[in-house]
C-alpha cells in the first residue's frame, strides 16, 4: 500500500518506518525541512533503540520517502495518517489542535481520489468528527473516511510495541468500508496475535485518554500505597506482587517510583478531565491522580533532605535526569522538579545521563555533567537512583568508590536492602522501611 505520514515526530517517524519494513511505501511528511534533509542522511532526530538502523534499511530499500511536499505525498497514497503534535494549550489543561486542523485542511486540497485519513496524534473525542467537517468543505463525503487509530508505543520500547501490540484499536463510523483496509494493512501484525479492534470512532479517541489514565492511576495508587509501606515496615514489592498475579489487576506499571512523567500521562490526564468537564461530568479520581502525581516531588525531596540533614554544600549525584530509562527525553522528568527545590536548599547537583548532557539543566548554575558513573559516586555525598538503566542495576559500589561516606536514595528499587547491611554505604529506597 501507499501510505503517508504528516508529521515525523516521535509517532510519525516510528509508525511510518515501521510500515515501511513491513513493505509498504511510506512517504514521512514533515514542514521542517532541516529534519527531512537530516532524514535523508539517515539521522535520526529522536532516541529511540533500533530505529536509525530501520531507517536506513527501509530508506535504502526505496520504501520510505522523506519529503516536505505534503501534496504530492497525499495525492500519492491511499491512507493519509496525521501524526502531529497535540501538545497542552495555553489554558495548561486541554490539547492544542492547531496542527491537527492545519494538516486536515492541506488534506482537503489534495484529495485526487478516495483515501482513509487516519488521525495517529491523541485527540480528544470529537476530533474525528471536527475533521471531517474540515474535509466537507470541499470534498464530496464519497472521498474519504476519517478514522480513529490511536497509537499505543512506549517511548524505549517503540518497536517492540509496535510489532506486538495487545491491540490494534480502529474508530470508524463506516465500519464496513474502513475496517477491511485498515486490516489488511495491519495483517502481518495481526498475525502474530494483535487484537484488532473495530469501535466508533468517539470511543478509539476516548480509549486512548482512558488507557493512559488508567496506567497513569495504577502508577499512582502504588506510589501512594509506597508511602504507606515505608511507615509500616512492608516493603512495597511485596505488595505488588500480592496484587499483581491476581489476573484481575495485572502485575504490570505496579513499580513505585518518583512520579510518572514523559510527554504523555501528565498531558493526557489533564486534557481528559479537560473534556469531561466540557461535557458537566467531572472525573474526580483523574484530578485527584493528577494532584497526587504532582505533589510526590515534594515528597521525594523532603526525603532527601532527611537523608542529609544539613542540606547546604551537600554534592547531590542524579544516576539518570530523563522521566525514564531508554529514552533521551526530559519532558515532565521527577528530576526537573525535583533539583529546583534541592538548589534551592543550597544543595550542589551533579550527574551522569547515558544519553549525554541535558540543555535543559544548563540554565541552572552549576549543575554538573559527569560521563562516567564513577567520577560521579566519587564525587557525591549523596547518590540517586533516579532512572532505571540497565547500566545502573549491577553497580558493586563499594568497589567503585572510595568514598566511604556515600549514601544512595534508589528511587526505582534497583537494589536489595539487604545487600547494603554492614556495609558502609547507606541504602534508602521507595516503599520500605524508610529510617534515618
Ligand atoms: C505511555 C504509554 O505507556 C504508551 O502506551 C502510550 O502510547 C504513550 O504513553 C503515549 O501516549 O504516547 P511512555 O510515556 O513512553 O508511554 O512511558 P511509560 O513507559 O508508560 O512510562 C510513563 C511514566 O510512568 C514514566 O515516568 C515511568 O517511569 C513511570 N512508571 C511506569 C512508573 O513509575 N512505574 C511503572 O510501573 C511504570
Amino acid at each position: 500500500m501507499n501510505i503517508c505520514f504528516v508529521g515525523t515526530g516521535y509517532v510519525g517517524l516510528v509508525s511510518g518506518v515501521l510500515f515501511s519494513d513491513l513493505g509498504n511505501t511510506v512517504y514521512c511528511v514533515d514542514n521542517n525541512s532541516e529534519k527531512i534533509s537530516k532524514l535523508k542522511q539517515g539521522i535520526v532526530p529522536i532516541y529511540e533503540p533500533g530505529l536509525e538502523e530501520l531507517v536506513k534499511k527501509n530508506y535504502n530499500a526505496g520504501r520510505i520517502i522523506f519529503t516536505s511536499n505534503l501534496s504530492e505525498a497525499v495525492r500519492k497514497s491511499d491512507i493519509v495518517f496525521i501524526a502531529v503534535g497535540t501538545p497542552t494549550s495555553k489554558d495548561g489543561l486541554s490539547a492544542d489542535l492547531h496542527g491537527v486542523y492545519e494538516v486536515a485542511k492541506s488534506i482537503s486540497n489534495n484529495l485526487n481520489s478516495y483515501k482513509l485519513i487516519v488521525t495517529k496524534s491523541t485527540v480528544p473525542l470529537g476530533t474525528g468528527d471536527e475533521v471531517e467537517k474540515i474535509l466537507l468543505r470541499k470534498n464530496k463525503s464519497n472521498m474519504f473516511d476519517v478514522v480513529s487509530n490511536p497509537e499505543f508505543l512506549r517511548e524505549g520500547e517503540a518497536i517492540r510495541d509496535f510489532k506486538y501490540p495487545d491491540r490494534i484499536i480502529i474508530g470508524t463510523n463506516n465500519s464496513k468500508k474502513v475496517s477491511s483496509v485498515m486490516e489488511a494493512l495491519y495483517q502481518p501484525i495481526i498475525k502474530k496475535g494483535g487484537k484488532f479492534i473495530v469501535v466508533q470512532r468517539r470511543a478509539a479517541e476516548l480509549i486512548k485518554y482512558a488507557s493512559n489514565a488508567f496506567l497513569a492511576t495504577k502508577i499512582t495508587f502504588i506510589n501512594e500505597l509506597a508511602n504507606l509501606c515505608e511507615k509500616t515496615g512492608i516493603n512495597i514489592e511485596d505488595i505488588s506482587l500480592g496484587i499483581g498475579t491476581d489476573a484481575r489487576i495485572g502485575s504490570r506499571f505496579l513499580r513505585a517510583g518518583p512520579a510518572y512523567g514523559g510527554s504523555c500521562f501528565p498531558k493526557d490526564t489533564k486534557a481528559l478531565t479537560k473534556t469531561a468537564s466540557k461535557f458537566d461530568v467531572s472525573l474526580n479520581l483523574v484530578n485527584s491522580v493528577i494532584k497526587s502525581n504532582e505533589s510526590r516531588s515534594d515528597l521525594i525531596t523532603s526525603k532527601i533532605l532527611k537523608i542529609l540533614k544539613k542540606p547546604k554544600n551537600k554534592k547531590i549525584g542524579f544516576l539518570g535526569v530523563t522521566f525514564k530509562a531508554n529514552t533521551d527525553d526530559m519532558r515532565d522528568s521527577s528530576s526537573l522538579k525535583i533539583i529546583p527545590k534541592l538548589i534551592k536548599k543550597g544543595c550542589l547537583i551533579s550527574y551522569y545521563e547515558p544519553t549525554g548532557n541535558k540543555k535543559i539543566l544548563d540554565k541552572y548554575k552549576g549543575v554538573k555533567n559527569f560521563s562516567n558513573i564513577k567520577d560521579l559516586a566519587n564525587y557525591s555525598d549523596l547518590l540517586i537512583i533516579h532512572t532505571e538503566w540497565d547500566e545502573f542495576k549491577s553497580i558493586n559500589f563499594e568497589k567503585l568508590t572510595q568514598n566511604k561516606k556515600l549514601q544512595i536514595f534508589d528511587l526505582r528499587n534497583l537494589y536489595q536492602p539487604d545487600a547494603f547491611l554492614n556495609k558502609k554505604i547507606k541504602y534508602y529506597s521507595i516503599g520500605r522501611p524508610f529510617n534515618v
